[in-house]
């Protein structure tokens, strides 16, 4: 039995898609649970010669013998939701599919009021997904629930009671975060920030498990940083800079280009202890160093051991997981060797 939750180590787009993609396939759990904030994520996924864009379904569908589920605390945008469902088809993401009745539903009133609004769409660079003013009507107890919309009866479920019982029963869990550790609206680049924590004790709270049953906090850094939106970013380099070494990226959600930076150590360090981190994920390993597709450690050059070695001594946490390229191949695992 293992209960694991992953998370975004610094501005989220860390890769967490195709980690997740990558543990799913292999541990294959019995049920994979959304947390997070709401579909202001862009989880990537490459399946199969395949790529995809979520924004609310478990990454981990495609373990297709998996339960999914979306927790209580995950906000939730029906036409979002029905719209993966249609594109995720012959995974059967739809039949598996599991809503908790208390999750809140983010309606066309609050995108617009994401969108239109001077602070949030321009001082913050909201994602204009309707996340930050859905939450604030929940906070004012205002908001409309899943359980009160009739599209949703279907998926209804207590998330939290059928994953505590698949705990008890010696199944395995796997809790999928979004966003990431500097966006919390606690402990990160306040006021630059998302609605809500994103850290694994509240991405716990999220699908209703209590901190005892948590048995991993794998946490997700890229070899890079990079953010979206607005807001201090201590490494950060210039556009040109970025160009020149090949790191330009594009939003999944907003399309939006991301600002890019070194790799940030106090960061890490702070991300992996208020998190309680028990592994790393490093994914673009290779877009920094020339090791695309690589999956034996030993393959590495020196450089990129030293770079990786630095890590787990400086945050004290076994760094697990390495990523050399997109597809769910490009991994080394070190799991077996160092837990
Ligand atoms: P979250 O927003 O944190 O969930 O991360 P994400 O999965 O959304 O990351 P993002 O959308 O930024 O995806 C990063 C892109 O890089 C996607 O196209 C991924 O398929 C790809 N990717 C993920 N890991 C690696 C890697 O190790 N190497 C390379 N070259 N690409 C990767
Ligand atoms: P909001 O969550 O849409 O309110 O956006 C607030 C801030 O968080 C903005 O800077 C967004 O760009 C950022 N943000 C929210 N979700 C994500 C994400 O999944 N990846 C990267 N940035 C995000
Ligand atoms: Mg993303």
């Amino acid at each position: 039995m293992t209960c694991s939750i992953l998370v975004g180590g610094a501005w989220g787009d860390e890769g967490k898609g195709k980690c997740i993609t990558y543990l799913c396939d292999a541990d294959k759990p019995d049920i994979i649970a959304r947390a997070g904030v709401g579909p202001n994520a862009g989880h990537s996924v490459e399946f199969n010669g395949e790529k995809y864009g979520l924004r609310l379904t478990p990454s981990g569908f495609v373990h297709t013998d998996a339960k999914l589920m979306i927790g209580a605390g995950v906000l939730v945008n029906p036409d979002v939701l029905f719209k993966e469902f249609e594109d995720l088809k012959k995974y059967n993401v739809k039949e598996r599919m599991c809503v908790d009745p208390r999750c809140a539903i983010i309606s066309e009133d609050h995108m617009n009021r994401d969108k239109s609004s001077e602070h949030l769409a321009k001082k913050i660079g909201s994602t204009g997904s309707g996340c930050g003013p859905a939450n604030s009507d929940r906070v004012m107890r205002t908001i409309d629930l899943a359980r009160d919309i009739p599209e949703l009866e279907d998926y209804i479920t207590d998330v939290s009671l059928e994953v505590n019982e698949a705990i008890d029963n010696g199944e395995d869990v796997f809790i999928e975060g979004s966003q990431g550790f500097a966006l919390s609206l606690y402990y990160g680049s306040y006021p630059f920030v998302t609605s809500k924590d994103t850290t694994a004790s509240t991405f716990a709270a999220d699908v209703g498990v209590g901190p005892t049953k948590v048995d991993e906090v794998i946490d997700v850094f890229k070899a890079y940083i990079s953010r979206v939106g607005e807001g201090p970013f201590p490494t950060e380099m210039t556009q040109e800079e970025a160009e020149s070494k090949g790191l330009e990226e594009y939003g999944v959600v907003t399309g939006r280009r991301r600002r890019i930076g070194y790799f940030d150590m106090e960061l890490a360090k702070e991300s992996c202890r208020i998190n309680g981190a028990t592994q790393i994920a490093l994914t673009c390993v290779d877009r920094l160093f020339d090791c695309a597709r690589v999956q034996n450690y030993d393959e590495l050059s020196a450089e990129t051991k030293a770079f990786i070695e630095d890590i787990q001594t400086e945050t004290g946490v076994p760094v697990t997981i390495i990523s050399t390229g997109p597809d769910l191949k490009d991994t080394i695992d070190l799991r077996k060797e160092l837990l």
